[in-house]
């Protein structure tokens, strides 16, 4: 019932998010992925929910049950996420990249299983596109929030990435912080500077991160 005693900040509002890992096959038994649960993701599509908003969650491989109301769109590797966030897009007001996307993926992935030969194994692999960089560079980009997750000097990588991806919003937290657990400490990163929220349960920072963005959305026409 909590969500119906809040006021509807996201009323009206089409959101698109990524969330959880991405897979890149090496073969059809293996692959190269990100270590990411998706229990930020998953609540935050939650909050946006229960702020009044339609959502379209594309995700990666995890095993959460998909919050009530949400649209999931799965998605395996980075190319696929990539192309069902690009068909989720038209009309949505804000996107949010929460996911860990892999940066790179095999260049060819394998028809069928590699056999150990005893030497050192080397494979090629090329960078995926940046998902969230390429929204942010539509003509039309919907209002775009970033999330960073890093090991240290959090401040110095999360603002450096707001500003190279031209992000008016971006979400950072130490990975010692969040990863896997069910609470986290973020800290928003905007024009207006940093600001720390209380660590506390995935659904409470999810709910101060809409807050947020609800507040710096431009009015709806
Ligand atoms: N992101 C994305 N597509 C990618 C890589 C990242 O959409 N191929 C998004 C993530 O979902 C996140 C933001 O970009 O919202 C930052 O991701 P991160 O991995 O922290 O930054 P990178 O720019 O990839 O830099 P690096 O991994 O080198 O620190
Ligand atoms: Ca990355």
């Amino acid at each position: 019932l909590e969500g119906f005693f809040v006021p509807k900040r996201l009323a009206g509002r089409k959101v698109v998010m990524t969330a959880g890992p991405t897979f890149e096959a090496i073969d059809p038994v293996r692959g190269i992925t990100n270590i990411s649960s998706g229990k930020m993701g998953y609540a935050l599509a939650r909050a946006c929910v229960q702020a009044g908003a339609e959502v379209v969650l594309v995700s990666g491989p995890v095993s959460l049950p998909v919050p009530l109301g949400v649209e999931c769109v799965p998605a395996a590797s980075a190319l696929d996420m990539r192309a069902a966030v690009l068909r989720a897009l038209p009309d949505a007001d804000v996107f949010i990249g929460v996911a860990a996307v892999a940066d790179y993926r095999p260049l060819q992935a394998s028809e069928h299983k590699l056999k150990k030969t005893g030497e050192a194994l080397s494979i090629a692999l090329t960078q995926n596109p940046d998902i969230l960089a390429e929204v942010t560079a539509l003509p039309a980009a919907p209002f775009c929030v970033g999330f960073a997750a890093e090991s240290r000097d959090l401040d110095a990588y999360a603002e450096g990435k707001r500003r190279n991806k031209r992000l008016p919003l971006l979400v950072g937290n130490l990975v010692s912080d969040g990863m896997g657990g069910d609470d986290n400490t973020v800290v928003l990163y905007d024009d207006a500077g940093r600001h720390p929220l209380p660590r506390a349960s995935k659904a409470e920072v999810a709910r101060g991160i809409v807050d947020h963005l609800a507040a710096m959305l431009p009015p709806r026409v």
